[in-house]
């Protein structure tokens, strides 16, 4: 199971003072060296992270992978054909939300999805759609052709008790061994953490890949970047 980090946050930082620093590239950039295998971003329609020049240099830049997070709007699609990256994960975006709350309801939004995926396969990009571990999602979504599904981890991750824990976890199975079955990538993601990441990676040979932000970016304002990321990539080599 791979490890991508998102790094919208630390755009986040950089607005919040209209300046260059903490400037998010670079910081990519650091990820890598320390052995991420892709980084994440997602450009917001209000651009309230990252922006058209960190998409773009990161493009130049970033050598392992790039996994382009977007809602499946005109004017961010046609972006994204533009800067080609190898992903594109669609989400569902809401102005008003801290951060995505929910996987994309395929099954009523099939049209426009199925256009976002066919324009984004045309020029060759991979793409993944982040989901809830709902079966009957996952089929209309293998029906229109996407290669990957991203599981929405959120519930898992905000659960209150060991057995609510272990449901979730269940949930999230059926659904990485379904997509498998339909011939889907599968990824994951949303809270997920240094606590909950040793459950989870009970089903790590089910999981290509987690996409984490939050909570290593918390823990590298602490510890520092390098030692947030190995002690990440160490918990999902030796948990079981
Ligand atoms: N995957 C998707 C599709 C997301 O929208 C996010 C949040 O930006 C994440 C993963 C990462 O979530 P977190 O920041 O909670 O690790």
């Amino acid at each position: 199971m791979r490890l991508c980090l998102n790094i919208d946050h630390i755009a986040t930082i950089r607005n919040a003072r209209g300046e260059g620093l903490p400037d998010p590239v670079t910081f990519a950039l650091m990820a890598e060296q320390f052995g991420v295998d892709g980084i994440v971003f997602h450009l917001r329609e209000d651009r309230r992270h990252v922006n058209e020049r960190d998409v773009r240099l990161l493009r130049e830049l970033v050598t392992t992978k790039l996994d382009f997070e977007m809602a499946p709007v005109d004017e961010i699609i046609s972006i994204a054909c533009d800067v080609q990256p190898e992903l594109c994960t669609l989400v569902p975006e809401k102005r008003q939300e801290l951060t995505t709350e929910s996987g994309l309801n395929v099954i009523d939004n099939l049209t426009n999805i199925k256009d976002a995926i066919d324009r984004l396969h045309e020029r060759d990009i991979s793409v993944s759609i982040f989901i809830e571990p709902d079966l009957k999602q996952i089929d209309a979504a293998a029906e229109i052709n996407v290669d990957i599904i991203e599981i929405h981890t959120g519930n898992y991750s905000n659960t209150n008790s060991e057995e609510e824990m272990f449901d979730e976890l269940e949930r999230i199975r059926q659904a990485a061994i379904h997509a498998k079955k339909l011939a889907l990538g599968v990824n994951a993601g949303h809270g997920l953490d240094y606590q909950n990441i040793k459950e989870f990676c009970a089903i790590k040979d089910l999981v290509d890949e987690v996409s984490i932000g939050h909570s290593i970016i918390a823990r590298a304002v602490f510890v520092g970047l390098e030692k947030a990321i190995r002690e990440m990539i160490e918990l999902i080599q030796t948990s079981k």
